[in-house]
């Protein structure tokens, strides 16, 4: 089939990158002329696992394209995916700037447009944008009216950084919110090739499971790392603990692993989103508000641990080791190592920090700490060493790498490190 999809972020390039995998024609639009140009180059903005590659094979087979012309993007496809992006305004507020536009603008084509024509909302958007936003602003810009001029289906994504591609082509589930059985099932149509339970709502049901999800998973590491802080006052392994509490099958074994927080583009800011949207409605949700609370005071955890074993950090060396929000990405954002590089500078530590991928990303936040290539390196004549994100490397790390630090207090604040490898470490939580 022929697939355009307006906004060439992450979500918008996994998704050209999986539809060209399934054999589909692409053609992204984007209204960033210096993206557009850095992306017909070669080139991607995003580091995400297998994505590059395969749109370099769709470029060569002329299965993907890319322009900041949407006239040449929606006469040249069948189905349009909205994958703009919905960041927070003010105070959980969710911005609907982007879709506002996109929406407009999309409606001015279908205008001109004489064959039905499909729209997906794959943008994250609280419950009720598609039909009080989009589909008014479709209706209202082309004059025509959906069901027979246009169909309209929510398809939201589940995809984990690191991993995008791999849960685009084998996801758990297919969620299709449908305006009516035509979209839908023109939609389905798209995915044919994929294994996977395809479950069909209503567009404001299909909105809806995509925040019940990421706030299910949030509280999910919330509640387990409320536990983890009770099992460290009560001196108990809570990683041995969760996974008794995980072979209940009602439980499942996931996202049970505490430390110093989750972070991302996607839990605090959908969840902070739904808060919103349940205080428009004169509801106030207690519950998810704590899932938030809890996972602000995690990061403070870690340099509590530290000050007991460091006493003052003030002019003190502190290692870094990970600052990504966690593995297998360049992405900061949200990330716990943030509050805690602030903090740390608050309190007169100096630091220096080892990331494979994230360090270019931080810089532009931090740009006055060190930043090393080089583990040892980093590591040498250090005070203590904070270890912040999962990188599979951190598991092959044994005392040699650790033997030049001044002092060799080690915290983990995720569970990486080999106890076989490395004496006298301590965790967050554990
Ligand atoms: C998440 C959702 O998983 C995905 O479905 C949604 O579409 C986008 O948001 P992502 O942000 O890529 O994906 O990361 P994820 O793998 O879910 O991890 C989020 C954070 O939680 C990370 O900081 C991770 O380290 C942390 N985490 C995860 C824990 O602290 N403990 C766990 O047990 C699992």
């Amino acid at each position: 089939m022929k697939i355009s999809i307006m906004g060439s972020g992450y979500v918008g390039l996994t998704a050209a990158a999986g539809f060209c995998k399934l054999g589909h024609e692409v053609i992204c639009m984007d209204v960033d002329k210096e993206k557009v140009k850095f992306i017909k180059s070669g080139n991607l903005p995003l580091y995400e696992h297998g994505i590059k590659e395969t749109i370099e094979n769709a470029i060569k087979q002329k299965r993907f394209s890319i322009t900041t012309n949407l006239s040449e993007a929606v006469d040249n496809s069948e189905i349009t995916f909205i994958t703009v992006p919905t960041p927070e305004a003010s105070d959980g507020k969710q911005e609907t700037k982007f879709l506002n536009t996109a929406s407009k603008d999309l409606g001015k084509e279908l205008k001109k447009k004489n064959v039905y024509h499909l729209v997906v909302v794959k943008s994250t958007v609280v419950p009720e944008t598609t039909e009080k936003l989009i589909l008014s602003n479709i209706e209202s810009e082309s004059g025509k009216k959906i069901g027979n001029d246009f169909g309209l289906c929510v398809n939201p994504e589940f995809l984990r950084e690191g991993e995008a591609l791999k849960d685009f082509l084998k996801p758990d589930r297919i969620i299709i919110g449908e305006y009516d059985k035509k979209s839908g099932d023109a939609l389905e149509s798209v995915y044919k090739d994929i294994k996977t339970v395809i479950m069909k709502t209503d567009l404001k049901t299909a909105e809806m499971i995509k925040y019940a999800s990421n706030t299910f998973l949030a509280s999910k590491i919330s509640l387990t790392n409320e536990i983890g802080n009770i099992c460290k006052k009560l001196g108990i392994n809570t990683y041995e603990v969760m996974k008794g509490v995980g072979l209940d099958h009602r439980i499942s074994p996931y996202f049970l692993r505490s430390g110093i927080g989750f972070g991302g583009s996607c839990f605090r800011k959908d969840i902070r989103a739904l808060i919103w949207k349940s205080e428009s409605l004169s509801y106030d949700s207690k519950l998810i508000k704590e899932v938030i609370k809890l996972n602000e005071n995690q990061p403070h955890k870690i340099i509590e641990l530290l000050e007991k074993k460091a006493g003052s950090l003030k002019g003190k060396k502190v290692s870094l080791l990970g600052i990504a929000f966690k593995e297998n990405t360049d992405d900061i954002r949200e990330s716990p190592a943030i509050s805690i590089a602030a903090e740390l500078i608050k309190k007169g530590a100096k630091i220096s920090i080892y990331d494979p991928k994230a360090s270019d990303n931080f810089k532009k936040i931090f740009p006055n700490i060190h930043y090393f290539n080089d583990i040892e390196k980093c590591l040498f004549k250090s005070d203590a060493c904070l270890i912040l994100s999962e990188w599979e490397q951190f598991r092959q790390l044994s005392n040699v790498h650790f033997s030049k630090m001044k002092n060799k207090i080690i915290i983990e604040g995720r569970k990486i490190l080999n106890p076989n490898m490395v004496d006298n470490f301590e965790g967050v939580c554990w």
